[in-house]
């Protein structure tokens, strides 16, 4: 695992800007693991915007993201697809078509199971999303990583061999994305590629910003596998670099 501390938020998302975009100039039809999250959200701005001055090019591209809700609208403006096609999507020249989030949404997974039940259909979305990612290897996965050691929505306690599955979200992990939901109305089940799935990428950078995540980031130093620290995980890829700010580095940045 190969840490990197920069000195804040906006520095480490120019880092991870360039992560990506290099990896789309080296291998234009890369397949790219991508969250969502406050963390990542100024790395996709800056990404977008230095492609469109430098006509890079992501048409090629084939993205999965780690998760998603389940129960509201793909349309909801709460959802990681409306986050993804807001925040980089529109402002890049992906094919939408080569974008895959799984889907929590009930109106989708009807048409596409419509023989099952609701939680039968999350499963067969579990089996197919999982299907597709594992035809080929991922080539970059950008993780970022929930107060409590969560990577996607993998919470903790989660099997390290478990592949994409439907979780039951914490209570912390509620309110931490509650903000997000002003209705009230935080969804109390997702759907998330498992840790085993993500361990399938080739290259994983792992981003973590602000002092909230100082507790998670000094755990994960200490090198310390356990499946109560989901991204702890990750110590069993050898190719992990961790991007820290000042902030959630803490005492081990001095
Ligand atoms: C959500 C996402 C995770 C993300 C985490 C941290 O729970 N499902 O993929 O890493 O939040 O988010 P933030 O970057 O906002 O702290």
């Amino acid at each position: 695992m190969r840490w990197i501390v920069e000195p804040d938020h906006e520095s480490l998302s120019h880092f991870a800007a360039g992560v990506l975009l290099d990896q789309v100039r080296d291998v234009p039809e890369s397949r790219l693991g991508l969250p969502t999250g406050s963390t990542p959200a100024r790395m996709y701005e800056i990404a977008a915007r230095r492609c469109r001055e430098r006509y890079l090019c992501f048409a090629h591209v084939e993205t999965w993201n780690l998760d998603e809700y389940v129960g509201i609208d793909s349309s909801h403006p709460s959802s990681y697809r409306t986050y993804m096609r807001e925040k980089f999507f529109r402002h890049v020249d992906i094919d939408l078509d080569r974008t895959h989030i799984p889907s929590g949404d009930p109106a989708i997974l009807q048409k596409r199971f419509p023989a099952a039940t609701f939680d039968e259909a999350l499963l067969l979305e579990c089996q197919r999303y999982e299907g597709l990612v594992r035809e080929a290897p991922l080539d970059l996965t950008i993780l970022g990583v929930g107060r409590n050691g969560h990577i996607g929505f993998n919470e903790p306690g989660t099997p390290f061999d478990s592949p994409t599955h439907v979780v039951l979200l914490d209570e912390s992990t509620r309110i931490a994305n509650a903000p997000w939901f002003p209705d009230g109305c935080v969804p109390e089940r997702a759907i998330t590629m498992g840790p085993s799935t993500i361990l399938t990428s080739r290259r994983i950078l792992l981003l973590a910003s602000g002092s909230s995540k100082r507790e998670v980031v000094e755990k994960l130093r200490e090198g310390v596998v356990d499946e109560s620290i989901p991204a702890s995980v990750l110590h069993r890829h050898d190719d992990v670099t961790v991007v820290v700010d000042i902030e959630a580095a803490g005492e081990s940045a001095q």
